[in-house]
């Protein structure tokens, strides 16, 4: 017999079906609760809310865990290229060689961006935020793509517009690069894999050989593949929700970049960088910038520390750490601003008001001294953040649309003015 929760409502029982997922999770669903009670649920932020039943990312914060499609992050990032780990999300299995080359191609095909394209950049001041660009150029290529606009066309035309995303999103973030330097663009180099041709339409130049360092390409493909999904997330809900109304796949992912952006998503791997230069400029006072952060009054966060699910060393900030110490020692970056991160972690980790609140360094805490390390420079990476988070939006969108979920549409408690009726201009 199925499960089910007992709710007593004004004095009079209700039954709620209970559902359990494949990693025991339990729920109320209470998708027929206001038909049968008139009761909706409230929960701000919906810290409790599950918002869809999914098989791409299972999570578990309080124990550290993080798998995409059952296979564990950390053998991910060990043994993994983000191209495989892209199919995985998005088709829900590894690829044989034959698919996973089939798969490779097919995006290398589909690099180029119109040259059309390149005007907008002419349009945009030179100091606007990469984000900014990025989410305007991403919903820009719908234009191209007239097709992608109808909901009801064929998976084979759905699949080719998930390629040309994939393909053409590290064209489009690299030129965004070029043009924030004034440097002229790249053009893709198909011989290349994915990251290996990014990092050379980034940092090669037209005239000049570029070969890419591996130790780049292994970090990078490292940092993609953390970054690849993390379940129902603030960016990954707005890409369901957005897609939920049919509306096609560049404008939904546009609309996930822009969730992304705020530095309390991913905007918190700038933010980070940007709290530890202010901390070296203002003379490198740990203790003082820790106790702003433990006030209630000082409106300063500690950037790169806590996170809704986990409550625990999340399994991507121990990956990410140890890469952060790699990469540096072999590129041979001595960076002060990690020094101050070490210090801070050593604190946080000791201090009662971070373990009370279980706040423990999160991915984007040392995401950051990567990417400064490769050569990129703070505004861009939440952008990078965004071409490793992709293939997980996209394989969001995908489940959504082939389950038909529903519009997604939540209530609300009303809390304001109660009828009243409308008084002359003269008479307020
Ligand atoms: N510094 C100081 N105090 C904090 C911090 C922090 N970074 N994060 C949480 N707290 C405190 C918060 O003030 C609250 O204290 P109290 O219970 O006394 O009121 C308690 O910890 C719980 O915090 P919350 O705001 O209720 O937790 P949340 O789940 O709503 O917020 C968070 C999660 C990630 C937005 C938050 O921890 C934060 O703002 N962190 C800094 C920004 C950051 O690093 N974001 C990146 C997250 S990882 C990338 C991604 O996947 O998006």
């Amino acid at each position: 017999m199925s499960e089910t929760a007992k709710l007593i409502l004004e004095g009079q029982e209700h039954e709620v079906p209970v559902v359990t997922g494949t990693e025991n999770e339990k729920a109320i669903d209470i998708t027929k609760l206001r038909a049968q009670t008139g009761y909706i649920t409230l929960d701000v932020g919906y810290k409790n809310t599950g918002a869809t039943t999914s098989s791409i990312t299972y999570l578990d914060g309080e124990n550290g865990i993080l798998q995409y499609r059952g296979y564990p992050i950390e053998q991910l990032a060990d043994r993994s290229s983000f191209i495989e780990v892209a199919y995985l999300l998005i088709h829900g299995e590894l690829p044989t060689q034959t698919q996973l080359d089939q798969f490779s191609n097919t995006i290398k095909m589909h690099t180029l961006v119109h040259e059309d394209m390149k005007k907008f950049f002419d349009g945009y001041p030179s100091k606007s935020h990469p984000m900014g660009q990025l989410a305007s150029m991403v919903t820009a290529l719908s234009a191209y793509y007239p097709e992608s606009l109808n909901p009801n066309r064929p998976e084979e035309d759905v699949d080719l517009t998930i390629v040309r995303l994939l393909a053409k999103m590290p064209t489009l973030v690299s030129w965004i690069y070029k043009k924030s330097v004034g440097h002229p663009v790249i053009y893709p180099t198909n011989n290349l894999d994915y990251v290996s041709n990014f990092m050379k339409m980034t940092f090669g130049h037209r005239t000049e050989e570029y070969s890419v360092d591996p130790v780049v390409v292994d970090a990078m493909n490292k940092l993609l593949i953390l970054h690849a999904d993390h379940e129902q997330n603030c960016s990954a809900s707005t890409v369901r929700i957005v897609g939920s109304s049919q509306a096609n796949l560049f404008a939904s992912i546009s609309a996930g970049i822009s969730a992304l952006w705020g530095p309390l998503h991913g905007g918190a791997n700038q933010a980070v960088i940007e709290m530890l230069e202010n901390i070296k400029q203002d003379g490198g006072n740990i203790q003082k910038w820790m106790d702003k952060a433990k006030d209630k009054n000082d409106p300063f966060r500690l950037m790169g520390f806590g996170h809704r699910v986990y409550k625990n060393f999340a399994p991507r900030a121990k990956i990410i750490k140890k890469s952060a110490d790699d990469v540096l020692s072999k590129l041979g970056v001595n960076d002060p601003v990690l020094d101050i991160a070490k210090e801070i972690e050593r604190i946080a980790l000791e201090d009662q008001y971070f373990v009370d609140r279980k706040l423990y360094p999160n991915v984007d805490f040392y995401s950051g001294i990567i990417y400064r390390a490769l050569g990129f420079p703070t505004d861009m990476f939440t952008v990078l953040f965004a071409l490793g988070r992709l293939p997980g939006w996209i394989s969001q969108w995908k489940e959504m649309r082939e389950e038909g979920q529903p519009i997604g549409r939540p209530r609300q408690i009303f809390t304001g003015e109660t009828k009243r009726d409308y008084v002359s201009i003269e008479q307020r």
